[in-house]
């Protein structure tokens, strides 16, 4: 049997257009393409979003059938350090250009390089300015050292609305033949947070165990609890039931094997979440507060089943 490409790569943007969400940026990018010619580039955001894939995108458009000779993509958390700046960049750099007048240079993770390796990407950016264009893709930008921010133009991609989502996600499943059911996007949604990379892994599992995709095997795929269940474990606790809300959370933790982490980041998720009739905002505050203690706690190496069974009796303290 044939391996089967990710879907994430299989579905990957080969066009601007195809990048969902973050309009602007797509739209600045394809005034690039039209004038032939970009400035250097700095990508920040979360995971997941569509930096690479522009990067990728928006050098395809420029140079066509010359791509593979004027694209060079460089993982800086692989090849961490001065060296690879200093040769692999060079080497590339220094060379003309094939078809257009310059190459392009990918550095992603670029937040991953030390401090030395930012002050010697800074003198190479310079040096080949001729030459080449680099775009930087980083989660946080406040990492990137200031002369290198200020010698690129700074986009800001956003996690995905679940409506931008939607359509790439349809146009998947319908390629895939892979049947939809009807809470089995909201559910998705839910667990991806705006990251497209996590949607369509999500997809591609729930959908590799056969039949239709449910709001069901979605929760199951991704060690997520239903929101409902969480919300449910609260309310117990809140109303006193500390043994039924134990029960809950051993389901969770022993049934759907989540981790104490993901249990403790959705109930935040849920109380942050919840309405002014489910938790009264004096009681919510209270909550957060108890919740940021047990996270510290867990982080710090603390038995997780004991934590969440304490911060569960902590909120037993609320009972109305
Ligand atoms: N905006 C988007 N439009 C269409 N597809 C997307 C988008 N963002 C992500 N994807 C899908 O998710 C995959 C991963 O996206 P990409 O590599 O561009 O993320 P990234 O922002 O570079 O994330 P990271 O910070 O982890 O490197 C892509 O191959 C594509 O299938
Ligand atoms: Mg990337």
């Amino acid at each position: 049997m044939a391996i089967e490409l990710p879907w994430v790569e299989k579905y990957r943007p080969e066009r601007l257009k195809d990048v969902v969400g973050q309009p602007e940026i797509v739209q600045r990018l394809q005034s690039y393409v039209e004038k032939h010619n970009s400035p250097n580039l700095l990508f920040s955001g979360s995971a997941g979003i569509g930096k690479t894939s522009a990067a990728v995108a928006l050098a395809k458009e420029l140079f066509g059938g010359q791509f593979e000779r004027n694209f060079l993509e460089l993982n800086a958390s692989d090849e961490r350090g001065i060296d690879v700046v200093r040769n692999t960049i060079k080497d590339f750099a220094r060379t003309l250009a094939f078809s257009g007048d310059f190459k392009i240079i990918f550095l992603d993770e670029s937040d991953a390089l030390t401090g030395d390796a930012q002050q010697a990407l800074r003198r190479t950016m310079e040096k080949y300015t001729k030459t080449c264009r680099f775009i930087l893709s980083c989660n946080y930008s406040s990492r990137i050292i200031e002369p290198i921010q200020s010698r690129c133009v700074v986009f800001r991609f956003r996690p995905l609305a679940a409506k931008e989502m939607q359509q790439r996600l349809e146009e998947i499943a319908k390629k895939e033949n892979v049947e939809l059911g009807e809470k089995a996007l909201d559910a998705i949604f839910y667990v991806s947070m705006g990251d497209m990379r996590k949607a369509i892994n999500v997809l591609q599992a729930s959908a590799s165990l056969g039949g239709k995709v449910t709001e069901d095997t979605v929760f199951n795929v991704s060690s997520r609890a239903k929101p409902r269940e969480i919300k449910e474990m609260i309310q117990l606790a809140l109303k006193g039931k500390f043994l039924e809300a134990r029960n809950l959370l051993d389901t969770l933790l022993y049934e759907h094997g989540m981790s104490g982490e993901d249990v403790m980041l959705q109930l935040y998720r849920e109380v942050i979440g919840a309405e002014e009739n489910e938790i009264e905002s004096k009681t919510k505050i209270a909550l957060v507060d108890i919740i940021g203690e047990y996270n510290f706690r867990m982080v710090e190496g603390a038995n997780e089943r004991i934590q969440l069974e304490a911060l569960l009796a902590q909120f037993m303290k609320f009972k109305k």
